[in-house]
């Protein structure tokens, strides 16, 4: 007699499990592992994998309440994209027009455009409005195979509008299928009321915000809470970003840090020493906080999608970290300012390109070390038994097509805890 189960994929021309190794992150030059069986069979049983195989063993062993037919395509995990800023309203296409024409991102943001003009328009809209435009973005994401996204407040900056942005992103996590891994990044950028007086607004964050933050959690997000810093000349010096990081892990937050965007203030290195869980955009960091990062559980997470939409010349220099030993991830960093973008194959197709990441490199960054960058490597980013039934169909036969090609949504159909999440009907895939 067969086994009965909630789904099952079979011939799947190649599976990539991308597997953890050691139970942890794929670390630095052992990045790539994807853990390819060909011919292969998954089956999913209440949202968790049961059994992974060639499609002989399963099928014999098997049956599925719902079966899905892979005609030998691709099939991965769901990618997992740790570092976004998916709620904001309104848009700054003007600023790209400027961008384009020769102004810089810092230009603007000294004259009192960016980010500030982002918690303008957010701070004015009711949360209807603000999950309404952000859930279309998390659709978009669904659609492009992300399963599971982090995702920041800081388009707020007072306590008010911060919970604000918390609630909405809760409200995102129970109504729609994507998993939200949730943080806090009251310290942002400088709000204009304290543009005279910035550690005034340091103040704020640690003695009202991150209290009232603590104290929202306990009521509403059972799970990890991060606190990021954007740790960055204009926004948070060294000082401020150690001041704000320690009082949140007091409050008992895991800890991220935005650093080395433009230039470096140390903030890697003083990630790593705080435990940090991921360090993120990395694009100026010196070598010797690339080893200190190393050196840590921290993980490295690269956002090519920011000097690509920025139009600069410079990425992070993963061989450089992969040498070091340090755990590598890939991220959309969507937000409107310098990446709107809800594409994790961009990603690929970027960091393969940019960074020189390989094929396999890339999307291991994008699953399985992606799911350590939020702490959830023992749930998501690879396909092994007992994680969660977390994966894609993609309509190519070989995992190198997805950072070859780009411009087009490739994934065709998105399984999300053992449900058919996304479905494009035009690839004729029979249900
Ligand atoms: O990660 N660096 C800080 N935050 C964003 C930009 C946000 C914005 O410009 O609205 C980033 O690139
Ligand atoms: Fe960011």
């Amino acid at each position: 007699m067969k086994q009965q189960v909630d789904l099952l994929v079979h011939d799947i021309g190649q599976l990539c499990t991308m597997p953890a190794q050691d139970g942890g992150p794929q670390r630095g030059n052992r990045l790539g592992e994807l853990g390819l069986i060909e011919d292969a069979a998954i089956a999913i049983d209440q949202g968790t994998i049961v059994a992974i195989g060639t499609r002989d063993e399963l099928c014999d062993q098997y049956d599925g309440a719902t079966t899905l037919d892979a005609q030998g395509k691709l099939v991965t995990p769901g990618l997992v994209d740790p570092h976004t800023h998916l709620i904001w309203a309104g848009d700054r296409a003007d600023e790209f027009e400027r961008r384009i024409a020769g102004a810089t991102y810092q230009e603007i943001m000294a004259e009192g455009g960016g980010i500030v003009r982002t918690v303008e328009a957010t701070r004015a809209a009711d949360l209807a409005t603000l999950v309404e435009q952000s859930k279309a973005r998390l659709v978009t994401m669904l659609a492009h195979g992300t399963t599971t996204v982090e995702i920041k407040t800081g388009y707020g900056l007072t306590t008010e509008s911060e919970i604000a942005m918390l609630n909405a992103a809760a409200l995102l996590d129970s109504e729609h299928p994507v998993d939200v891994a949730l943080t806090f990044l009251g310290a942002h950028a400088i709000p204009r009321e304290y543009a005279d007086n910035p550690d005034g607004y340091v103040d704020l964050v640690v003695d009202e915000m991150l209290p009232a933050v603590a104290e929202w959690r306990g009521e509403h997000w059972p799970g990890t809470l991060f606190c990021d810093v954007f740790c960055e000349t204009g926004a948070f010096d060294l000082a401020q970003t150690r001041r704000i990081l320690e009082a949140a892990r007091e409050h008992g937050m895991a800890l991220k840090v935005h650093v080395d965007e433009f230039e470096s203030l140390g903030g890697a290195r003083l990630a790593a020493e705080l435990g940090a869980v991921s360090v993120d955009h990395i694009v100026a960091t010196p070598d010797e906080d690339i080893e200190a990062v190393a050196a840590s559980n921290t993980v490295a997470v690269a956002l090519p999608p920011t000097p690509f939409g920025l139009g600069h010349t410079r990425f992070p220099n993963a061989r450089r970290w992969l040498d070091a030993g340090a755990a590598l991830a890939i991220a959309t960093d969507c937000n409107p300012g310098t990446a709107w973008n809800e594409n994790m194959q961009l990603v690929m197709a970027l960091a393969t390109r940019y960074m020189r990441l390989s094929p396999a490199e890339a999307l291991a960054a994008a699953t399985i070390n992606a799911a350590f960058a939020i702490g959830r490597g023992n749930e998501v980013g690879s396909l092994e038994v007992g994680k969660a039934g977390d994966l894609v169909v993609w309509d190519v036969p070989s995992y190198p097509h997805l950072s070859y090609r780009f411009g087009r949504n490739l994934a065709t159909v998105v399984v999300k805890r053992g449900q058919i999440a996304y479905h494009s009907w035009w690839a004729g895939l029979p249900l």
